[in-house]
């Protein structure tokens, strides 16, 4: 069994991914930390304690985190992607619970505290939560078992600027600082996940199968589906799909091998034009700028297996009735 804890913007994308969380017999969700992102953290929080709910799964944690960046301002919301509410605006009922009275950093470091080397840290939303957790406790990278991290992008154009992608833009000092450290950090980024296309096929097969579950998840990833069908159809991909992002770094951890990753210390750029740049240093060559030296190397994955990968999505989902 694989402790894991989720640190999420949720954000449709993110909804899917807590669903594989909870679907698989292979992985304990200890709890959802929550940062601003696909929304303010606000609506986050309550997205995260409503999407448990819809799941039901109210007994697991969420601790609120993050409402801004360490350092920059806050862009806008992307509304456009994911709906004013976060979740293709549905309108969804409150949540049963309320988060935990404990900060996202310290629901983290706590955790990895009590059971050193045993807790996969899986961060799909801004870094900044695992930038003041590990400013807070440098001691952490030695305390979980890996991190795993949806953001960046190595070969693939960004998704919000032409060399940026949305979770290192929005808090690129958080992520340049998380990869000062010696975690064994895996990068799921855009190289892989835009390779996963979720379409509505399948997701026609999760809503027949997953009961109120899968009505959630059909009916969220409306909005979204617009949003990314119009974008692939730009791109010469004419069917109705939304890319796989948040899901495939929790894909990963059931299906490692079907992952190729490239190594080296990695930097990500704090402003400018190339603002939210992840930085990789593959090559180790002696070169003119020091920025990259006395980093340890973050493995950024640039293949998958995409069709393992959706599959065991598909699969995972539909054999778990959500009940
Ligand atoms: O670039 C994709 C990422 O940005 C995903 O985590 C998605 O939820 C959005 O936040
Ligand atoms: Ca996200």
């Amino acid at each position: 069994m694989q402790k894991i804890i989720l640190d999420t913007d949720p954000g449709i994308d993110d909804a899917q991914a807590i669903a594989f969380a909870v679907a698989h017999p292979d992985i304990e969700l200890l709890g959802l930390t929550t940062v601003f992102g696909n929304a303010s953290v606000e609506i986050t929080t309550r997205n995260a304690l409503t999407v448990l709910d819809q799941f039901s799964q109210p007994q697991i944690p969420v601790a609120k985190g993050a409402g801004k960046p360490i350092q920059q301002s806050r862009f806008p919301s992307p509304d456009f992607v994911h709906g004013s509410d976060g979740m293709g605006n549905l309108n969804l009922p409150s949540p049963k619970a309320q988060a935990v009275d404990e900060s996202a950093a310290d629901f983290i470091i706590r955790s990895a505290s009590e059971s050193p080397g045993t807790i996969s840290l899986v961060a799909v939303g801004p870094l900044t939560n695992i930038a003041e957790a590990v400013k807070k406790d440098p001691s952490l990278p030695s305390k979980v078992k890996e991190l795993v991290i949806m953001g960046g992008t190595f070969n693939e154009a960004g998704n919000v600027t032409p060399v940026a992608e949305a979770n290192f833009i929005n808090d690129p000092h958080a992520a340049d600082e998380v990869f000062a450290h010696d975690w064994p950090a895996k990068v799921i980024g855009l190289d892989v996940t835009l390779q996963t296309r979720l379409g509505d096929e399948d997701l026609l097969k999760i809503k027949e199968k997953c009961n109120a579950a899968g009505q959630f998840l059909w009916d969220s990833s409306r909005f979204y589906i617009d949003f990314y069908s119009s974008r692939f159809a730009r791109s010469g991909i004419h069917e109705r799909s939304c890319a796989m992002h948040d899901a495939s770094a929790l894909v990963y951890l059931v299906a490692r091998h079907k992952f190729d990753f490239i190594a080296g210390p990695a930097r990500v750029v704090p402003d400018g034009f190339a603002q939210g740049q992840l930085a990789l240093d593959s090559k180790k060559e002696p070169y003119l700028l020091p920025h990259w030296e006395s980093r340890p190397d973050t493995h950024v994955a640039i293949n998958v297996d995409a069709n393992h990968v959706l599959q065991t999505f598909v699969d995972t989902l539909t054999a778990h009735s959500f009940t």
